[in-house]
């Protein structure tokens, strides 16, 4: 039988994308159906989160099905000793999909092996986040009108980052050209810019973040030092101030340029920033809702025709 798993973007093709993408925007005109009725959905979350799960269990609602699971391991009989391969078995009972994000690299790979049921990977540590993949491109497509021959610039912690690093592999189809800004201690990872230099994906590496560093840019994907990545929290200090995006530095931002950030934000834009035409996150939020029932139904085997054919659509 066909593993419908989503565990990494890296294994979907240009076209696959660009049909996710043609998927969520009809979602996007119509967000409430009932393709799901009778389905049930579990959102399983060993790690915090608030935009991911809530816009997974959104998703699934707007689609019909009944959401099962839980935000916090805390609850679960992992407590006792149960390991993720029993607990997956257990929900896969119970649930048609899984939605799954866990603190260990691999995690979600080793599910969709084990699971009778399609996993979709949620964030797996520092490895990938696949999901925020799809409405970071979503948001992109949208804003620029393509998503060929962009220039991006990625700030802040690209070592932990899991968002930017499957970034990289999505972006790999449409020729960009990648701009890294980073604290030494969080540069984007060797194993990564050898990924780069393998797919042809070029990119750049800066040392200083300023208004001129910055004035090529079409998309500025700020990031969050990831505190609960660093073993050190001494490490952690000395880095978290460094790349910081202030208003005056959006002085020479060409027109077209928008600001992402996966979410959530601590300082490294100021709020000044929020209203400013630039400022993208909060919409870039909202098209996850979209991208999330895209992905849902496409693990479900449910196409663009049956979404474009859908006679379910509640208005
Ligand atoms: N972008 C993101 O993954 O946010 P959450 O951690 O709140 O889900």
């Amino acid at each position: 039988m066909e593993n419908r798993s989503l565990v990494t973007i890296a294994e979907h093709s240009r076209e696959k994308l660009e049909h996710l993408i043609q998927m969520a925007s009809e979602f996007e005109k119509f967000p409430n159906r009932k393709l799901l009725d009778g389905r049930v959905v579990a959102t399983l979350f060993f790690e915090p989160s608030t935009r991911t799960r809530l816009s997974f269990e959104t998703a699934a609602s707007r689609l019909g099905a009944r959401v099962i699971g839980f935000a916090d391991p805390k609850v679960t009989s992992g407590t006792k000793g149960e390991t993720l391969k029993d607990t997956i078995m257990m929900v896969s009972n119970y649930a048609d999909i899984i939605v799954m994000r866990h603190y260990l690299e691999g995690a979600a790979r080793y599910a969709s092996e084990v699971s009778p049921v399609p996993i979709i990977n949620a964030g797996d540590g520092a490895n990938q986040h696949p999901s925020q993949t799809m409405l970071d491109l979503y948001s992109i497509w949208k804003t620029q009108g393509t998503l060929d021959n962009l220039q991006i610039y990625l700030v802040g912690d690209l070592k932990y980052g899991r968002t930017v690093h499957s970034l990289l592999t999505a972006m790999r189809h449409f020729h960009p050209t990648f701009h890294f800004i980073a604290p030494q201690e969080l540069a984007m990872p060797e194993t990564w810019k050898q990924y780069c230099r393998d797919n042809n994906i070029d990119f750049v590496e800066h040392q200083d973040f300023n208004e001129d560093t910055i004035a090529g840019a079409d998309i500025l994907y700020m990031t969050r030092v990831q505190k609960e990545r660093f073993a050190d929290i001494s490490e952690y200090e000395r880095v978290k101030d460094r790349y910081l995006l202030k208003l005056d530095m959006l002085a020479k931002a060409k027109e077209n340029m928008k600001i992402l950030h996966p979410l959530p934000r601590v300082n490294e834009i100021e709020y000044s920033i929020d209203d400013e035409p630039h400022a993208y996150y909060f919409e870039q939020a909202r098209n996850g809702l979209f991208a999330r029932e895209a992905l849902i139904c496409d693990a479900l085997g449910i196409t663009l025709d049956d979404i474009r054919n859908d006679k379910t659509i509640i208005l």
